[in-house]
């Protein structure tokens, strides 16, 4: 599954102390995925299966009632025992069963305890069936008949329901999600990723709608009656009941292939099937290119049936999308491309999604990881392709370097909070809930420490390690240690990386990575007479004092002396507290981790630091785009952990000012606007602040314009969009004047398309500087649009009206228009609270009257937490978070667990306040060295300061 997006975490901390890791969302990525509905104790043996019961084969036949939201089954499993049994359990969590029967393999029926011949326990969601007296092990075959729901709230997943509008009329589908555990919700199963078997899925439905979709093609279509009609598939290869699916609707499928035995269909409701085109092209460009890489071909994966690579787009699902083997579900926005509506960002959320998805037909459906703390297994290679597979199917997206930002650096951004878990965390034991292992460590950070391992080992050699471990675990089960040795195998054929580094054991080095919580710094000390570089290591923290971990680090380097920023191969393996690299002796800087190729931080003397300042200022391009963006990203993070000198990190930055690349922006952009947010209620230093990033935004406007050209760069496409949308939020008055320009001619004439990538902050413009009739005007595009990413463009701009009676508005329809997606609703709640700071109170309020019907409306409790942690960024005024406290414990009761959320935002908030109060006097004295704009008077600034520190 994909999922993204960074939770904040709301630590449990003292007043005025910063701890954990907030991340300031970068302008710029598509509505979050959620994570929800994980947080069942799955792990405790209570819900755990034996394996003395193995599934061989199972047949589901489901005679489905989509109008009434419900079905009636019959389940059909043949199980192998291999001890003395007196039950068999499996998991079950359907309404009702109404008969069970067992035969042996003599087909004789197998005598049932009576009475009680089966119990079922709704709160660990098993069945247990009794038997009169011990069965020996054989081969038994277990009818169960039974009856069962489809869940209306799509949150609820298992086979769940959605809908779309045709025209004025709703039509209704049905479809399902059963990773991890919601399998059982639709036919009892042996509901756990390691029982895998063949499948045979038949579905009976109306004869009104089309035909039914499920992982493999229709073997055969029966008429049951005039009105209803059977559909049953060829069997599925060995599968874990997670990857099943089946879809219930009149969508229509385009057949995107060329090619026989090749098949690939886009489906999606009737009307939008001209967005098809790119998530067709994209879907078999990557198949073709993976199958080639991992030397397996993913349509001889059938284990003698046909594969078919469908790829659907749902109007409603919870989650981003769902790798299901044959047919893979995603959110209609994240799939469907329309050339005039669907922005870059979409664009290359559409690869990069494709290519996760499908990466997971090898790594996840072919070989399956044991358990859930073994996820990072194979989410971290998903994510590891999202972005590489994707490169290979089409260049011009420039994934490569996008790795850098969407994964090394959120890695390390995570890994920087004390409290962070390790990739292989396996705290499962205790008191453990799945959704842990599906954090930001499974996906971006074990993508980044492949990544690493990629380079030290060698393209050819790390290709051949993931074939070994798939040609050697497929259709079972894989565990770490088996990826070890797989690297192992492949490092051991490879006598270049057995010269380079004696003695190496790639496992090992691996394991580190995988076992040790956090990411290292390497710390630098150049001596320049003799040109001895000294190195230590160690975790880098924001706060607190760091435990004594080591990691295998695998080391690049470069001097100024003798710039090479394209040998990637590492020199040395560090794998002690220190280490020595030689240099020639001279005044020339030095630069570690080529590109960012590997998954750490480099913190250097503060005369490397000065030299490279002087560099950058120089001329920037002698440094290769991506040591500039991890110079500039790691710079702001030893700042906020007191590594640093602010005057130094300042410098540092200075030559930002004339920087216009995407992904050198990145970090920074998202850091510099963390420390202006805990800037906010110190007026004077917020104003200073945001006119220093005003400042540094000058070269990159220049050189960005405000627009497009034809055939540029997509990075330079990326830029425009990250800078100008937060210029235009700071006040920039070109940016301002430049939309309203473009969203003055929208108005005039609708004919006159907005251009896509400039929609956000053109319609954001637009409604902050309008009135209730501009947003009526895009509201109603909203309505009548075809296309959900850009309707997201707009749920997000739409908040950023000032007028009141349109925000509330807003806020009403986010409860209740059937527009809103209900996995858009707590997105609608946050994009309330970035459109404009000023809407605070009216959101608030909001929130204050309606809590009881959010959580109703938005999807349960969990949706309601997320509305009210996205708070804690905005609680900038002492007022408010006293107001706030206030209403929370009046409605302690009525706000169930979402009261732990609100004193965690509590807590955040004045955290926030502290570490600004902490740092702005440094801050501002810094940033004032490396500008000329700012031109306030520091006495002024540090009233306003104690002004509020008395309060
Ligand atoms: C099963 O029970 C039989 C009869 O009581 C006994 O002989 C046999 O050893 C048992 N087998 C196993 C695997 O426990
Ligand atoms: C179950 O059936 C398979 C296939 O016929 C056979 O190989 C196996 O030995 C049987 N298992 C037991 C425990 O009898
Ligand atoms: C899809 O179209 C191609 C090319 O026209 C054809 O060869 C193939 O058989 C079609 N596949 C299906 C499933 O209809
Ligand atoms: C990876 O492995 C886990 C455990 O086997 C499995 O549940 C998961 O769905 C697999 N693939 C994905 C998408 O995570
Ligand atoms: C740098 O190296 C020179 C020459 O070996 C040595 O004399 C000097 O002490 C070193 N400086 C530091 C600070 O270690």
């Amino acid at each position: 599954m994909a999922t993204m997006g960074l939770k904040m975490m709301a630590g449990t901390c003292l007043l005025f102390l910063l701890v954990g890791v907030a991340f300031a969302e970068p302008g710029d990525f598509p509505a979050e995925f959620e994570f929800m509905g994980y947080t069942t104790n799955i792990d405790t043996p209570k819900y755990r299966l034996k394996d003395t019961v193995q599934p061989r084969n199972i047949k589901v036949d489901l005679d489905v009632y989509l109008s009434e939201s419900r079905f009636t089954g019959t389940v059909e499993l043949e199980v192998e025992t291999s001890e003395n049994l007196t039950q068999i359990v499996m998991h079950q969590n359907v309404v009702a069963i109404s008969a069970i029967t067992v035969l042996d393999d003599g087909n004789q029926p197998v005598i049932l305890q009576s009475p009680g011949s089966f119990d079922t326990d709704s709160y660990y969601e098993i069945l247990i069936i009794n038997f009169a007296s011990t069965i020996p092990p054989g081969n038994y075959t277990i009818t169960i008949s039974y009856t069962g729901r489809i869940n209306e709230n799509p949150t609820d997943r298992g086979f769940y329901k959605g809908y779309y509008h045709d025209g004025n009329t709703v039509r209704e589908y049905a479809t399902t999600q059963f990773q991890p555990y919601h399998a059982r919700k639709a036919f009892p199963c042996f509901d756990e990723p390691q029982f895998k078997c063949p499948f045979t899925i038949a579905i009976t439905r109306d004869a009104s709608l089309g035909p039914t979709y499920s992982n493999m093609a229709i073997e055969r279509t029966d008429e049951i009656t005039p009105n209803r009609i059977r559909e049953t598939f060829l069997p599925t290869p060995v599968i874990s009941a997670y990857l099943i699916a089946f879809h219930v609707s009149d969508f229509i499928a385009t057949n995107s292939s060329a090619v026989d035995g090749k098949p690939l269909q886009i489906i999606s409701r009737p009307g939008v099937t001209s967005q098809h085109p790119y998530a067709a092209d994209m879907a078999m460009k990557i198949t073709n290119g993976m199958d080639e890489y991992f030397d397996i071909d993913y349509y001889n994966m059938g284990q003698g049936q046909p594969m078919k690579n469908d790829h659907i787009a749902l109007p409603d699902f919870p989650s981003g999308a769902m790798e299901n083997w044959g047919m893979v579900n995603y959110r209609e926005a994240y799939l469907l491309y329309d050339e005039e509506h669907t922005n870059v960002i979409d664009k290359i959320f559409i690869a990069t999604i494709l290519a996760h998805e499908l990466a997971h037909k090898w790594f996840g459906n072919l070989v399956t990881c044991f358990w859930w703390s073994n996820l990072w297994l194979n989410e971290s290679f998903a994510s590891y392709f999202e972005h590489f597979g994707a490169h290979m199917a089409d260049k011009d997206l420039e994934l490569d370097n996008r790795f850098i930002t969407s994964h090394v650096q959120r890695a390390l951004g995570a890994d920087a909070s004390p409290s962070i878990n390790a990739m292989n965390w396996s705290a499962v034991a205790d008191n453990p809930s799945i959704s842990a292992h599906f954090g930001t460590s499974s996906y971006v950070k074990g993508a980044s420490v492949l990544r690493t391992m990629e380079h030290l080992l060698g393209y050819t050699t790390f290709r051949n390690g993931l074939r070994h471990y798939l040609k050697d675990n497929e259709y079972g089960i894989g565990y770490p240690v088996d990826m070890y040795n797989a690297l192992r195998k492949a490092a051991s054929e490879d006598a270049s990386f057995q010269a380079t580094y004696p003695g190496a054991d790639i496992g090992e080095v691996l394991d580190s990575w995988v076992q040790t919580p956090g990411s290292p710094v390497v710390n630098v000390y150049v001596n320049m007479t003799s040109g001895l570089i000294s190195l230590t290591q160690e975790r880098f923290q924001l706060t607190g004092t760091p435990p004594d971990d080591l990691w295998h680090i695998p080391i690049t380097w470069t001097h100024g002396g003798n710039v090479n920023f394209d040998n990637l191969k590492p020199t040395m393996i560090m794998s002690g507290k220190t280490g020595t690299l030689q240099n020639i002796p001279g005044h020339h800087w030095v630069i570690l981790n080529l590109q960012h190729s590997g998954l750490y931080r480099v913190n250097y003397d503060d005369h490397n630091w000065e030299m490279l300042a002087n560099q950058l200022r120089k001329d920037k391009n002698v440094i290769h785009r991506l040591n500039r963006a991890q110079i500039t990203n790691d710079v702001l993070f030893f700042l906020r952990a007191g590594k640093i000198k602010a005057e130094r990190a300042f410098d540092v930055l200075s030559f930002l000012k004339d920087e216009s690349d995407y992904y050198v922006w990145f970090g920074p952009l998202a850091q510099l606007d963390w420390i202006r947010s805990r800037l906010e209620h110190l007026p004077k230093a917020h104003e200073e602040f945001s006119a220093y990033i005003l400042d540094m935004f000058t070269g990159a406007i220049k050189e960005l314009t405000y627009d497009e050209k034809e055939n540029e760069n997509i990075a330079v496409t990326q830029s425009r969009m990250q800078i100008l949308n937060y210029a235009c939020n700071l006040g920039h008055q070109g940016c301002i004047s430049d939309s309203l320009n473009k969203w003055n001619a929208f108005r005039s004439d609708p004919e006159k398309l907005v251009p896509k990538n400039a929609r956000r902050y053109v319609y954001c413009t637009g409604l902050r500087q309008g009135d209730a009739s501009d947003y009526n005007f895009l509201f109603e595009r909203y309505n009548t649009s075809q296309n959900t990413a850009d309707m997201v463009v707009m749920l997000r701009t739409l908040a950023c009206t000032k007028d009141e009676a349109s925000l509330r508005h807003y806020l009403f329809q986010s409860m209740h228009s059937d527009k809103i997606r209900i996995h858009d609703r707590t997105n609608a709640f946050s994009f309330a609270l970035q459109g404009n700071r000023e809407n605070l109170e009216i959101v608030l309020d909001f929130l204050y009257k309606n809590f009881e019907e959010i959580r109703e409306t938005y999807g349960g409790e969990a949706r309601l937490s997320t509305a009210i942690s996205a708070l804690s960024s905005y609680l900038t005024d002492y007022r408010d978070i006293v107001q706030f406290q206030s209403w929370l414990y009046t409605n302690q009761v009525a706000l169930g667990d979402s009261f732990s959320t609100g004193k965690g935002v509590i807590s955040t908030a004045m955290n926030n306040l502290g570490w600004g109060n902490e740092a702005a006097k440094d801050v501002i004295l810094a940033t004032r060295g490396s500008s000329a704009a700012i031109t306030a008077s520091i006495s002024l600034l540090l009233l306003a300061l104690s002004a509020h520190i008395l309060k």
